[in-house]
C-alpha cells in the first residue's frame, strides 16, 4: 500500500528536482523560483483535495479499508461498542435442532450522541469475509460460546449454508471444525464448559506453537450449576489469565503472505455470561443453584481475577450480560439461552472491535 509518507517524499522530490532539471535548460533563477513555487502550490492543493476524490483514495488504499484518523477517538469509541438498542420482535419459528427463532427482532447501535460519532457499522457478509479471509478462528466454551459460533458462521456463510451444518454443530457437547472454503477461514469450536478446559486448550495451543488469529472463549454457567463455588472459579480464572497472557503478543503462523493487519496478532475475546432469569430456568436444580446472589459472586470473580483488558488482562470483554439484559425476557425461552439477535449483536461488536484494534475502517 502506498502510504502518505511515500507520497510526501515523491512530492518533495518533484518540487526539488523538476526545477533543477529545468535549470539545466538554461532557465533564469527567477523563472526557476517561479516554477518551484507553482509546483509546490499545485501539489499542496492536490494533497488537500485528494480525500474528496474517492477514486484517488481508492488508488491509495487498494483494500477496502482506510486508516482511522485519531487513536484517542478509537479508544473512546471502544467504550461505546455495547451501546445498542433492540427493536421489533414477535413471531416464533422453529428452524431445526437447537434453533428456535423469534423473527422480527432487530438491533442497532444507539443512533445519537457520541455513539453515532463512532460510526460503528454492521458488517455485511462480504465485509466479514474480507476481514476474516485466511484466518483461523477458535471458539471455545459452553453453550454461549457455541451460539457465538453459530452467529459468526451465519454471517460469513449465509443462512442456507448454515442450515446444513447446524445439526453437526449442535451435537451435544462435542467439538466441531469447519473450513469456509470461499475465504479460507477455519473455525474450530471446542466444547470447554469449565475454565480449566479453556486453560488446557491454551496450553495445548502453546505447545503446538500453532496460534489462532482470533480466540473467543467463555465459561461460567456450568461451573455455577455443577461446582457452585465462586472462589474456586476465581482461582481457575487467574490460572487461565496468566497462561493466556503468555500467548500475547505473538505472530500468528498464518500471517505469511497475508497483508491484513487484522490477521496478524492473536485477538482474545471473552464471552460473558448472559443475564439469568431465575423464574424461567427449566430445572429445579438450576433455579436453586443459579440464583442472583451466586451469579453476582461469579461476576465478582470475573472482575477481581482481572482477566479483562480493562484491568490489564488478555481478554476483550463481550458483555453478553448487558446485551441480553437489554433484550430481556422477550428474547429467551429458558432464561439462559437468548435469541440469535443477541449473539448477532455480540458478533458485530466483536468484529467492530477487531476493526478498531487493527486500525481499519469500512469504506
Ligand atoms: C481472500 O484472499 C485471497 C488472497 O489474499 C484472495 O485471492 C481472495 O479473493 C480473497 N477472498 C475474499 C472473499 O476476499
Ligand atoms: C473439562 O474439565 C472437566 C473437569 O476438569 C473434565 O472432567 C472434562 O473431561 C473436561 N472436558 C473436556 C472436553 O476437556
Ligand atoms: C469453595 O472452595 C474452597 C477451596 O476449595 C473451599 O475452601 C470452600 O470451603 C468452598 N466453599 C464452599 C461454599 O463449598
Amino acid at each position: 500500500m502506498i502510504g502518505a509518507v511515500h507520497i510526501g517524499l515523491l512530492a518533495a522530490c518533484v518540487v526539488l528536482f523538476v526545477p533543477m532539471a529545468m535549470a539545466g535548460w538554461h532557465l533564469s533563477r527567477n523563472k526557476m523560483l517561479f516554477f518551484s513555487c507553482a509546483l509546490f502550490i499545485t501539489l499542496a492543493v492536490g494533497v488537500h483535495l485528494m480525500p474528496y476524490f474517492p477514486s484517488i483514495s481508492d488508488f491509495l488504499s487498494p483494500s477496502q479499508v482506510i486508516s482511522l484518523s485519531s487513536p484517542s477517538n478509537r479508544d473512546s469509541c471502544v467504550s461505546f461498542l455495547h451501546s445498542v438498542v433492540y427493536s421489533g420482535g414477535g413471531v416464533i419459528k422453529e428452524c431445526g435442532i437447537g434453533c428456535e427463532k423469534r423473527l422480527g427482532w432487530d438491533w442497532d447501535w444507539v443512533g445519537s450522541g457520541r455513539v453515532a460519532g463512532c460510526e460503528f457499522q454492521k458488517l455485511m457478509r462480504s465485509d466479514a469475509s474480507d476481514l476474516l479471509n485466511g484466518s483461523w478462528v477458535v471458539v471455545a466454551g459452553d453453550s454461549q460460546a457455541r451460539l457465538m459460533a453459530v452467529s459468526l458462521l451465519e454471517l460469513v456463510m449465509g443462512n442456507e449454508a448454515m442450515e446444513r451444518v447446524r445439526g453437526d454443530l449442535f451435537k451435544r457437547h462435542s467439538d466441531y471444525s469447519i473450513t469456509v472454503d470461499e475465504i479460507g477461514m477455519k473455525l474450530d469450536f471446542f466444547w470447554a464448559p469449565y475454565v480449566g478446559n479453556l486453560t488446557e486448550l491454551v496450553l495445548q495451543l502453546r505447545r503446538s506453537r500453532n496460534i489462532p488469529d482470533v480466540m473467543v472463549v467463555g465459561a461460567g454457567l456450568w461451573d455455577m450449576l455443577h461446582v457452585n463455588n465462586a472462589s474456586e472459579y476465581g482461582s481457575a480464572l487467574r490460572v487461565l489469565r496468566d497462561n493466556s497472557l503468555t500467548l500475547l503478543p505473538v505472530s500468528s503462523n498464518l500471517d505469511v503472505g497475508n497483508s491484513k493487519p487484522a490477521a496478524r496478532f492473536l485477538h482474545l475475546f471473552w464471552v460473558g455470561m448472559p443475564m439469568l432469569i431465575t423464574t424461567m430456568l427449566n430445572t429445579d436444580e438450576k433455579r436453586e443453584k443459579m440464583t442472583t446472589a451466586i451469579y453476582d459472586s461469579y461476576e465478582d470473580e470475573l472482575t477481581t481475577s482481572k482477566i479483562w483488558r480493562e484491568s490489564g488482562g488478555p481478554f476483550f470483554k463481550l458483555d453478553v450480560r448487558l446485551l441480553s439484559e437489554l433484550c430481556g425476557p422477550r428474547c429467551t425461552s429458558d432464561g439462559m439461552h437468548y435469541d440469535g439477535v443477541v449473539y448477532d449483536a455480540t458478533v458485530q461488536i466483536m468484529l467492530n472491535a477487531l476493526l478498531i484494534e487493527s486500525n481499519q475502517k469500512l469504506e
